[in-house]
């Protein structure tokens, strides 16, 4: 690149302000923003990209050999405004020699937190609740009415005991949890401080009470969650899914849910996102639909922002990233 050549980056979305204040004081390069809270139609994203040196996108921005070839040979460092990085085809990138900046740690504490929330508001028929005392549903104390499922005594199966994983596990074990299950690729040796038992999947789906699903999206956990997963777990159990919603096969759970396979759902992420109105899951009393919201407390999504911004600029100028992606 000749000395005359401006960096030029291309960012997919208005971000929060601690992210944009550091690109706009960056001397380094020259910044072109989709300016708005929609997502960039998908021409606009292949001609903002056309000869950028960088690109700030998110979830949403599907970033594949299209985008790639639209941006040409210039560009040198991705920076998604998340951990998950199933968005991006990362074969690709890497056969590029195209640097991955994304925000591991930052976002843990709320998505353990809001995984939670979403665990007891299921658990506990919180929606349905809240809707009864709207409408005037709520007649007088009843002692079977909106009886739920309590996390005391209970065992807990994670599937994916990563950063989230063990954050959702570290605030579940006071509740009384009595056993924490988990399964995985491989045990891990962190599990000791939640008293972790590393089990089969199986095993994990016909002994817990609650299931939370916290894995990455891979071509191994495509639509892991099926009609043979829900045929395992208890006909009480909870179901819970915070990762993405392609790990779920939502025809199979909607089947569950109604058939009354498992007792509830509880999920953060869908397939598509937004889910549409007309969705059959939406029809059902027993699911809870949140709109992918794990991240979303100001504060994370200020230094979820600012650290994206970091990745971007140190991979523009060939520094170590804050939070590179190991391909
Ligand atoms: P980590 O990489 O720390 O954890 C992912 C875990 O998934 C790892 O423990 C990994 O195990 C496990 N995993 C991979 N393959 C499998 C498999 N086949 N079966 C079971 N487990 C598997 O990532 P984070 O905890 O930081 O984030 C996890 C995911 O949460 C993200 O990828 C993202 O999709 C989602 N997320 C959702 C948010 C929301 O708003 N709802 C917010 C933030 C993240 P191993 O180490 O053995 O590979
Ligand atoms: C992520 O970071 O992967 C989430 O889905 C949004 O924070």
């Amino acid at each position: 690149m000749s000395a005359q050549t401006p960096l030029r980056v291309f960012v997919t979305r208005r971000l929060p302000r601690e992210g944009m204040e550091l690109l706009q004081r960056a001397a380094i390069c020259t910044v072109s923003v989709w300016d708005s809270d929609e997502p960039v139609p998908r021409a606009e994203l292949l001609k903002g990209v056309e000869g950028a040196h960088g690109l700030l996108c998110l979830l949403s921005d599907r970033i594949d050999t299209e985008v790639l070839d639209a941006a040409g040979p210039s560009l040198k460092v991705i920076s998604t405004l998340s951990v998950g990085f199933d968005h991006l085809a990362i074969d690709e990138i890497k056969k590029r020699g195209i640097r991955v900046g994304y925000t591991p740690d930052v976002l843990t504490d709320a998505t353990a937190e809001l995984t939670v929330a979403l665990l007891l508001a299921t658990a506990r028929r919180l929606p349905e609740g809240i809707q009864e005392v709207k409408s005037g549903g709520w007649s007088t104390w009843k002692p079977l009415w909106l009886c739920g499922y309590g996390l005391s005594g209970s065992t807990v199966g994670v599937i994916g005991l990563g950063r989230i994983g063990l954050a959702i596990a570290r605030r579940l074990k006071p509740f009384g949890v009595k056993r924490l299950l988990y399964s995985g690729r491989q045990p891990k040796p962190q599990a000791q401080e939640v008293d972790g038992e590393y089990v089969p999947l199986d095993t994990l789906l016909c002994e817990s009470d609650f299931v939370v699903v916290s894995c990455a999206l891979t071509p191994d956990t495509q639509g892991l969650c099926n009609k043979a997963f829900f045929s395992k777990m208890k006909n009480t159990a909870v179901f819970i899914n915070t990762s993405r919603g392609a790990v779920v096969n939502q025809e199979d759970l909607f089947e569950a849910l109604s058939t009354g396979l498992i007792a509830a759902a509880g999920l953060d992420v869908t397939t598509p996102e937004p889910l549409p109105t007309d969705h059959p899951l939406l029809t059902l009393k027993n699911c809870v639909v949140l709109p992918h919201i794990g991240s979303a407390t100001y504060s994370t999504r200020g230094i979820m922002a600012q650290l994206a911004a970091n990745n971007l600029l140190a991979g523009l100028t060939g520094d170590a990233m804050p939070s590179e992606l190991k391909m």
